[in-house]
């Protein structure tokens, strides 16, 4: 790190004197300096890139070649002759230096139930975890699945499945069983790490129970290691599962990281698209790890000795990247907070950020809707370490930007609007906290390396200069951009690199304004972003199918205060069928259990048929005009088969209202 702050205790006791400073500046010396490097990160990447991954990471073995491959081709690798292996970088080369620095504060769901973590304490965990995986047979190559809650140990699991080279695809343990067991099945996981139970928002969730039911249909799945969360009676299914503490205590804590080659899979993260069943992005070592660790310095100005809290969760690519790997391969600690922001109140958020000196937060609008609505009498605290303020997932309202900015942040932490997605690995456009002058709304202008560019739809033509409005692509490869969708390459061409040839396809509309600031506004395909979810309203249409009822539906993504955008389902049923509340009941019970409870619809409208055209297209667009009151504005509708449905379907919208 070039910058060396003061080095302030990392979780002060009681009787020590805060000797707290914020850094005196940030990496990134100033915004010329920020326009200079980013010149050079796309005139010569290979320069820029090559520096970057030497300085940030730890090499087994150097690289030679930076950067190889295009666009075109879709065939981009980088680092190539590099070898480095994840928990080394993440976790020994810390420990060696400074075993007592705390690497994980964990902040349990009731206050006062967690406990810290020093990197030297990590690296026992994690080399036991490990020997326990390689008893099982995970060999290098293999995808271990992760079902776990925000507790350490998930970290651990993280970490141990990459030190001995094996693949992580962790489920968020809000998914269904049925979406646990799809993604255990296509990613061929022999091994699946959960809990006997989670416990979040003073709830308890069932996670063993939901991985047996999943398991009923995976029969290649060899071991479950289990880890007592709560202590509660679960069943045991002889020789298949094993109890995680029962097992680390028979293994020494010292394991040797295995040498990977830079472009060896890292993980698989499955997320949703506008067809087809969820696809599992795979992120390679090298690339990935340079992307995590250069956004977490340079976006969030990481300093030694900062405590960095994300709210996200491990299941999604907010956690993976910033819950684990930015703050870990920075060697500082990460906060791992296992509840919600409004248990035991809405001040939980703020009292943790006071009791750890958090330096850092980093959060989707969607929970800074809900605290702020809650009311500022829960935000008393002084918060005086933090420096940055982190947004993430979806659109930040100018008024929700303001209130982070003053009465969280008091005006003096930094806002950065973070865009990127699973498929970028790490921030693509984003503020640089301290050095880019910010904009509420916009996620102002790119990270190193990458090349914006806004396309025109119709004539798929790149538009130039300033003030244009269209879609999002960019023209470079980066380094921690997705390389393949597992087990189906030419998904990955078709859906981000063959929609525009020569770009990466983001599939957001923006704008750029008369400055060059970027400005996100949202999906232009039928992906629906709840509370920072993303979910494809093909799959839920999909999942209400599965129900005997349904003749067809269609779900759209309507505007909604709290969660920015709400699932709507319109649904005709079977003739013979009742049309009652228990039915509506039944249908978001079925997206509960097909998918998970974050994907269940708001609201369900059963009608007599959906708006199709003559070929059997059906017309979202009709639906969408009506649930936002725009009836009048329908345009032309003779093009469907049957225009009188029109009619019949705003009839039952206004019913429900
Ligand atoms: C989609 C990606 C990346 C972590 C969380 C979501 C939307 C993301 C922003 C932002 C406006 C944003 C986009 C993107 N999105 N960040 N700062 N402003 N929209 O990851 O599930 O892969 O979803 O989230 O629509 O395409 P994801």
């Amino acid at each position: 790190m070039t910058a060396s702050p003061p080095k302030a205790p990392v979780v002060a006791e009681a009787h020590e004197v805060d000797t707290f400073q914020h850094p005196s500046k940030p990496h990134i010396g100033s915004l010329q300096e920020y326009e200079t490097l980013y010149q050079e990160s796309i005139q010569e990447p290979e320069k820029f890139w090559g520096r970057q991954a030497r300085e940030l990471l730890t090499w087994q073995r150097d690289f030679q070649t930076v950067k190889s491959g295009s666009l075109e081709n879709g065939d981009c690798a980088w680092f190539l002759e590099g070898q480095l292996n994840a928990s080394y970088n993440c976790v020994d080369r810390h420990a060696f230096k400074d075993p007592n620095r705390v690497a994980i504060i964990y902040e349990a769901d009731e206050p006062n139930d967690g406990r810290n973590l020093t990197y030297g304490e990590l690296l026992r965990e994690v080399c036991k975890t490990a020997y326990v995986l390689k008893q099982m047979g995970v060999k290098k190559g293999d995808a271990v699945a992760i079902y776990l809650p925000m507790i350490p140990e998930a970290l651990i699991a993280f970490l141990a499945i990459t030190r001995i080279g094996a693949v992580h695809s962790v489920v968020f343990a809000g998914f269904s069983s049925d979406s646990l067991r799809d993604r255990v099945i296509d990613a061929e996981c022999k091994v699946v790490i959960t809990t006997d139970e989670g416990k979040r928002g003073g709830k308890l969730i069932g996670t063993k129970k939901i991985v047996d039911d999943a398991l009923k249909q995976c029969p290649d799945v060899r071991h479950v290691l289990v880890y007592k969360r709560t202590g509660a009676e679960v069943p045991f299914t002889k020789g298949r599962d094993l109890w995680w503490h029962e097992e680390v205590e028979k293994w020494p804590s010292y394991i040797a990281p295995e040498p990977m080659n830079s472009e060896d899979p890292l993980f698989l993260l499955y997320t949703s698209g506008s067809t087809g069943k969820p696809k599992g992005v795979m992120h390679t070592t090298g690339g990935y790890l340079v992307g995590a660790a250069a956004t977490g310095k340079y976006v969030f100005d990481i300093h030694e000795g900062d405590r960095y809290f994300c709210g996200g969760d491990v299941g999604w690519i907010t956690g993976h990247t910033y819950v684990v790997y930015a703050p870990l391969l920075l060697g500082v600690a990460t906060v791992v907070f296992e509840g919600t922001p409004a248990y035991p109140n809405f001040s939980r958020y703020w009292d943790i950020i006071e009791k750890h000196k958090v330096t850092q937060f980093y959060v989707a609008p969607t929970a800074l809707r809900l605290l702020k609505r809650a009311g500022d009498h829960y935000v008393k605290h002084e918060m005086k370490h933090l420096r940055v303020l982190g947004s993430v997932g979806e659109p930040i309202a100018a008024e929700v930007w303001k209130w982070y900015f003053e009465t969280v942040g008091k005006e003096e932490a930094q806002v950065v609007d973070t865009y990127w997605q699973t498929e970028t690995g790490s921030n693509v456009i984003t503020p640089l906290a301290g050095v880019t002058p910010t904009k509420p709304g916009s996620a102002s202008l790119p990270f190193f390396g990458i090349e914006p560019a806004i396309i025109d739809p119709v004539s798929g033509d790149e538009i130039a200069g300033n003030d244009v409005e269209g879609v999002l692509a960019f023209k470079q490869a980066w380094p921690s951009m997705a390389r393949t969708v597992w087990g189906s390459h030419k998904r990955y061409l078709d859906t981000y690199l063959n929609v525009y040839k020569g770009y990466y396809f983001t599939g957001d509309g923006a704008g750029r304004d008369h400055e060059g600031f970027y400005w996100i506004r949202g999906r232009v395909d039928d992906v629906v972003n709840v509370s920072g979810h993303r979910l494809s309203t093909a799959e839920i249409e999909a999942a209400l199918i599965e129900h005997p009822a349904v003749a067809e539906s269609a779900v759209v993504g309507v505007h909604d205060e709290l969660t920015g955008q709400a699932v709507n389902a319109f649904v005709a049923i079977k003739d013979g069928n009742e049309v009652n509340d228990a039915l509506r009941k039944e249908l978001i019970l079925q997206v509960r259990k097909s998918i998970g409870p974050f994907a269940a619809p708001k609201a369900v409208f059963i009608v007599p048929d959906l708006p199709k055209t003559r070929s059997g297209k059906i017309m979202r667009r009709i639906l969408r005009k009506i649930l936002a009151g725009e009836e009048d504005q329908l345009g032309d509708i003779t093009t469907l088969s049957d225009p009188s449905v029109v009619d019949k379907i705003i009839a039952v919208a206004h019913e429900a209202k």
